[in-house]
């Protein structure tokens, strides 16, 4: 039995269907009991929040494996996830981590999903760290400024970075779920090709077929601008510490690990973009 974490969302909500069609049994942890509906009858689901300790040990019990995914990386609700998996006798954790904790030096979200992912290094379950560059779904973050301006405003020119599609870290997912050899390891997660941020708007451009103005700002200028738009300053300047490094260069790089894991390529930006039109519409 493999318990899925954040299984509402873009990778969890995939790897359940993934591991279902490779004749896993999976339990989805969901928070919201409306959101059920959403998945496969064939799934068993659990309903908590990763604070609800009482929840989170029933849901593990008779659990082999737990993927655990956060949006935010709070180290006691990783705490919360061990305490369940050593008090069940789960064996293994496979944990949806960051490439920014392995970069040096870190950037300030790296340090944070860094601390978390120290809670589990401290566990003694066996844990499995994907560790994805930056998400093709950040895509979505143009949506309001593509609708309204018809403008990308971007502070990462001209860094790269290797988009993943969520369905490829899935894809790894169920693979390290299922299968033993994994424990220890981390594996860095990326789409096949390395674009700046101006590529991936032309790309997207020509998949939705209209003009979309690219307007390249400095970190500090966005940060600002974030601010005054009522984004809380200390995330604001941590997203700028990020866009500082993707504009140095620190995060074009292309590891096989997806295609050695999994036996095919991942899916390349074009292909995110083609399956998400609507979502632009
Ligand atoms: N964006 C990037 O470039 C980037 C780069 C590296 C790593 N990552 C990592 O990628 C992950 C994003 O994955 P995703 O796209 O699948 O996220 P997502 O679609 O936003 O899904 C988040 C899931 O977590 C659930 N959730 C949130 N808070 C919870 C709580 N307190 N208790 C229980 N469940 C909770 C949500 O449930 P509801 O449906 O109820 O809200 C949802 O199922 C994050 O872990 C992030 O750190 C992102």
């Amino acid at each position: 039995m493999i318990l899925v974490t954040g299984a509402t969302g873009n990778v969890g909500g995939e790897l359940v269907n993934q591991l279902l069609d490779g004749g896993h049994d999976v339990r989805a942890y969901i928070r919201n009991p409306d959101k059920a509906g959403q998945l496969p009858d064939s799934a068993q689901i659990a309903i908590g929040d990763l604070d609800d300790t009482e929840a989170l040990h029933k849901a593990a019990e008779g659990v082999d494996v737990i993927f655990f995914m956060q949006t935010t990386p709070v180290p006691a609700q990783a705490q919360n996830v061990v305490d369940a998996a050593k008090a069940t006798g789960v064996h293994r954790i496979v944990v949806l981590s960051s490439i920014g904790t392995i970069l040096h030096p870190r950037p300030i979200i790296g340090e944070m999903i860094n601390a978390r992912d120290d809670v589990l290094r401290d566990s003694e379950v066996a844990i499995t760290y994907l560790r994805p560059n930056t998400l093709s779904t950040n895509a979505l973050w143009w949506k309001d400024s593509i609708a309204k301006e018809g403008k990308v405003y971007d502070p990462t020119e001209p860094g790269l970075t290797s988009p993943i599609d969520p369905y490829d870290i899935a894809r790894v997912a169920a693979v390290v779920c299922a299968e033993s050899g994994h424990e220890g390891n981390g594996y860095i997660l990326n789409g096949p090709e390395a674009l700046s941020a101006k590529e991936q708007v032309q790309i997207l451009a020509d998949v939705l077929g209209r003009d979309i103005e690219f307007v390249s700002v400095t970190p500090e200028q966005f940060a600002q601008s974030s601010i005054e738009r009522g984004t809380p300053e200390t995330q604001a300047r941590g997203l700028q510490n990020l866009h500082e490094l993707f504009r140095a260069g620190r995060s074009g790089f292309l590891a096989d690990d997806v295609e050695n894991l999994t036996g095919t390529p991942a899916r390349t930006f074009r292909q995110w973009c083609e399956q998400h039109r609507s979502d632009f519409s």
